[in-house]
Order: structure tokens, then C-alpha cells, then sequence
């Protein structure tokens, strides 16, 4: 979080003055580890989430952003930034979900580092810089026309047309199945293929 708002108020900052040169960044530093370490929202997309705030007030259009922006970074294979020429390529994976906790497991589990290590540290040092760049992109195409969303995954427009739109009983908008993997028996039929199978055994039924 503080290194995608550091990146935009060091460019404004150099650009315009203030009040980008006297903003208390250091208050972004809470983000970290999707918010002191509690593993919930991505800190690249906290940060990311709140420059769009600062920069568009109109309430549909910010909600338009922060929609591309996030289900930009559910789905897309990350990280693709090096730091230099030179650097080495890193293993990538799709997070899938917008929370650190999935997001930097997964990634782990995938290129078998630590939580915690100097490999997973330079992960989410170039995802950061993959989201301040996807962040300056979307904001600026919205300058020149206002942003719409793609939309959903058919998945999440699915689950969300009975969930949200008639039973009023979830609120979001994350992909589903990178929690629910599995709806219960008496569960109205979904159409095929939309939740990904566990990876768990099924139990066989009785
Ligand atoms: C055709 C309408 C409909 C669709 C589409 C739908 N649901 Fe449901 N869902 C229900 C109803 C009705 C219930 C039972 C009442 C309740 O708990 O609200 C339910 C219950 C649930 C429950 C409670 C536990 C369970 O398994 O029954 C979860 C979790 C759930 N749905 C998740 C999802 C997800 C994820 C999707 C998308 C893959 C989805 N639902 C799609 C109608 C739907
Ligand atoms: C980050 C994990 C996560 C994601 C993503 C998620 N859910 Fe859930 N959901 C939960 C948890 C945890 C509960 C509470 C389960 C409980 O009460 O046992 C829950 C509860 C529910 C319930 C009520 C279940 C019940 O027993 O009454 C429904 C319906 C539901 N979710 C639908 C959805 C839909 C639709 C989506 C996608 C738009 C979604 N969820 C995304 C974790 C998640």
C-alpha cells in the first residue's frame, strides 16, 4: 500500500508540489501484509484502491476503477515487472482473490518459497509496482473517457443474480469459488463448470 501511493505522490509531488510533497505517507504503512499483517485486502490494492479515491470522486466511476483494477488482479498471471534489464524472471501465479493471505499463499505454495522470505518479499515488491502501473493506467484512460466495468465473471454474475439480486443476502464481489468450492446438496442447480472443483477428494455419496 505504501509503495503504490509513494510511487503516485512522489510523481505528483514532482510535478505539481503540494499538496502532494507534504502528504503523510507514512500512514500508508498499515497496509502491509493486507493490513498489519491480518492477510485480508492485497496492500498493492489498498494502495491502489486509494489513490483511485483520491483521484476520481465521482461514486460510479471510482467503483468502476477499483472493479477493473481488482478483478484485473484476480485473474491475471502476476508478477511481470523486473526491476532492471538483468533482473531474473519469477515464478508467477493468479491470485485468484483479491485477499493477501490467498493471494501470497498461493504464490508460495506454487514456487515453493516461505512466507516471509526474500523470494516472497521481491514478489510483492514487483506485484506492487504491476498494480501502481495498472492503477496510472486505468486512470488515465478514465481522463479521457469515464472508466466502465468489463463486468464480473460469468461465475460471480451467476452466483450474485440469485445471492444478491433476489435473496439480499451477500454482499461482494469476489470470485466465490475461492472460498465456496463446494454448495451443499439441496443447493438449486448451478450451471456446469462455474465452481471449480475442490481439490480436496470429494467424499463419495452415501
Ligand atoms: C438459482 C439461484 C441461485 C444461484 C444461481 C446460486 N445460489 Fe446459492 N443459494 C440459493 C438458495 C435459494 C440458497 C438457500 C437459501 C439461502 O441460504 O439463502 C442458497 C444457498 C447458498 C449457500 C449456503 C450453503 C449451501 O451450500 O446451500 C451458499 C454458500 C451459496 N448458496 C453460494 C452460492 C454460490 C457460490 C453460487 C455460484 C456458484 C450460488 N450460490 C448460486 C440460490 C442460488
Ligand atoms: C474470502 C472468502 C469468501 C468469498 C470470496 C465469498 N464467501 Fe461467501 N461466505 C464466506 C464465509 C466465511 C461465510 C460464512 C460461512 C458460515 O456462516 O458458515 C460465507 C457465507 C456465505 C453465504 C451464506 C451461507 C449460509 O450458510 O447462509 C452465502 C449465500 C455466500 N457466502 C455466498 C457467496 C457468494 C455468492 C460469493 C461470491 C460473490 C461469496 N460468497 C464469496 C466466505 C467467502
Amino acid at each position: 500500500m505504501y509503495g503504490v501511493c509513494a510511487g503516485f505522490m512522489a510523481t505528483m509531488a514532482a510535478e505539481h508540489g503540494e499538496p502532494y510533497s507534504s502528504f503523510p505517507l507514512h500512514m500508508m504503512q498499515y497496509g502491509a501484509g493486507g493490513v498489519g499483517g491480518w492477510g485480508s485486502l492485497c496492500g498493492a490494492l489498498n494502495g491502489g484502491a486509494a489513490v483511485i479515491g483520491l483521484f476520481e470522486q465521482d461514486k460510479q466511476r471510482r467503483e468502476n476503477l477499483i472493479a477493473q483494477l481488482f478483478s484485473w488482479y484476480e485473474t491475471t498471471v502476476l508478477p511481470s515487472y523486473r526491476p532492471t534489464k538483468d533482473s531474473e524472471p519469477i515464478p508467477k501465479s493468479a491470485a485468484g482473490s483479491v485477499l493477501c493471505h490467498a493471494s501470497v499463499g498461493k504464490w508460495c505454495k506454487l514456487s515453493g518459497n516461505e512466507i516471509g522470505s526474500q523470494e516472497m518479499k521481491d514478489r510483492c515488491h514487483r506485484l506492487t509496482a504491476d498494480v501502481a502501473a495498472k492503477t496510472a493506467e486505468l486512470l488515465n484512460a478514465n481522463l479521457r473517457e469515464p472508466c466502465k466495468f468489463a463486468g464480473l465473471s460469468a461465475e460471480s454474475k451467476s452466483c450474485l443474480s440469485c445471492h444478491s439480486d433476489e435473496l439480499h443476502d451477500t454482499i461482494g464481489k469476489m470470485q466465490c469459488s475461492s472460498c465456496h468450492q463446494q454448495l451443499s446438496k439441496e443447493h438449486p442447480a448451478v450451471p456446469d463448470g462455474l465452481l471449480k472443483p475442490s481439490k480436496a477428494p470429494r467424499k463419495s455419496a452415501p
